[in-house]
C-alpha cells in the first residue's frame, strides 16, 4: 500500500460483516419476543405481498428486494424501476410512494438502482424522469421531485418538469428535498432537512436552505464502504443475516411471544 493510503481504511465485507454483528450483539434494543419461526413467516408474507401485489405495478424489480411492511407502499402511474437488494422500509403513519404523473407520453418515469434504501415517508414523484444511482440512500421523508407540478402563472396545468439525477451512493438526509433539474454528483452526502435547487459535485457535504456544501470529501484519503459492496455475497450475508436472528431470538417460544403481546412486562 503506498505509505500516503497508509491511513485508508481497510474496508472489507468480512470485517464489516463482523462490526455490523458485534454492534447488533450489544446493542441495548427491546427484545424481540417472536420464534425464529413466526419472524420467517412474516418475512415471507411481505414476500409474497410485493410479489403479488406490488411487483405488477413495477416496470421491473429486481432480485433479492427487502421490503419491511409493504403494505404502506404506494405506487401510482410508471413507469417505475427499482434495482436489485433494493430495501424499501414503510410505516403506517409514514408511507413510502413512487408517483408518475405526466401529459407526456414515454416518460423515463422513476429509476432507483441496485442496493438503495428507501426509508419510511419516502416521496419520489417524477413527471419526467428521476434517476437514482446504485447504493443510494434516501432517509425519512425526504422528498424528491422533477416538477413544481404547477405553472407560477397558470395554476391548473402541470408545472415545468427537468430530469433529476443521483448519481452512485449518495446519501440524502433525514427529510431533505430536492427539486427539478438537480444532479447530485456521487458519494456526496445531503444533510438533514436540506434544500436542493441546485446541482451539487460528487464527494461533498451539502447542507441548509438552499443546500450548500459545507464540506468537501476525500476518497482517495477514505474509500468509501457502499451498499453495493456489502451485497457482493449476497449469499453468505443472508446466510450471516438468519444467523443473526437465530440467536437473537433464540429460546423464544409461541406462549412467550403471546403472553408478552397482551401481558407485557416492564422493561422487557
Ligand atoms: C450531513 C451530516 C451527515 C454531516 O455530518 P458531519 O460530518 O458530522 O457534519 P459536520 O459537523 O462536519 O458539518 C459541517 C458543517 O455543516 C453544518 N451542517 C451539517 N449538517 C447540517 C444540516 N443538516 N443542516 C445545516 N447545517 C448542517 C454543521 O453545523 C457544520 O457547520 P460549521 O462548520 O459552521 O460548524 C449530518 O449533519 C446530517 O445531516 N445527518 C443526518 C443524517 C440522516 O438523516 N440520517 C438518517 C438515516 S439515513
Amino acid at each position: 500500500m503506498p505509505e500516503k493510503h497508509a491511513s485508508k481504511r481497510n474496508y472489507t465485507v468480512k470485517k464489516e460483516f463482523r462490526a455490523f454483528y458485534e454492534a447488533v450483539k450489544s446493542r441495548p434494543v427491546r427484545k424481540d419476543h417472536r420464534p425464529y419461526y413466526i419472524k420467517q413467516l412474516h418475512t415471507r408474507a411481505q414476500s409474497l405481498y410485493v410479489n403479488h401485489f406490488l411487483r405488477p405495478q413495477f416496470e421491473c424489480l429486481g432480485r433479492h428486494f427487502n421490503f419491511i411492511q409493504p403494505w404502506y407502499v404506494e405506487v401510482f402511474g410508471g413507469p417505475v424501476r427499482l434495482g436489485e437488494h433494493v430495501c424499501v422500509m414503510a410505516a403506517a403513519d409514514n408511507r413510502v410512494r413512487f408517483s408518475v404523473w405526466s401529459n407526456e407520453k414515454d416518460i423515463a418515469g422513476i429509476t432507483v438502482g441496485d442496493a438503495c434504501l428507501v426509508s419510511p415517508g419516502a416521496r419520489i414523484s417524477a413527471a419526467k424522469s428521476i434517476t437514482i444511482g446504485n447504493s443510494c440512500m434516501l432517509a425519512s421523508g425526504v422528498y424528491i421531485t422533477d416538477s413544481d407540478w404547477h405553472d407560477i402563472y397558470n395554476r391548473v396545468t402541470l408545472g415545468p418538469a427537468r430530469p433529476v439525477v443521483l448519481k452512485d451512493n449518495v446519501w440524502v438526509g433525514d427529510n431533505a428535498m430536492i427539486g427539478k433539474g438537480v444532479t447530485i454528483g456521487e458519494n456526496t452526502i445531503v444533510g438533514a432537512r436540506a434544500v436542493v435547487m441546485n446541482d451539487l459535485p460528487a464527494n461533498v457535504i451539502a447542507a441548509g436552505n438552499p443546500a450548500r456544501v459545507v464540506r468537501e470529501l476525500n476518497p482517495d484519503e477514505q474509500p468509501f464502504f457502499t451498499r453495493g459492496q456489502w451485497f457482493e455475497d449476497a449469499e453468505s450475508l443472508h446466510r450471516g443475516l438468519q444467523a443473526i436472528d437465530q440467536g437473537m431470538l433464540q429460546g423464544n417460544t409461541l406462549l412467550g411471544w403471546l403472553r408478552h403481546a397482551w401481558f407485557p412486562r416492564r422493561g422487557e
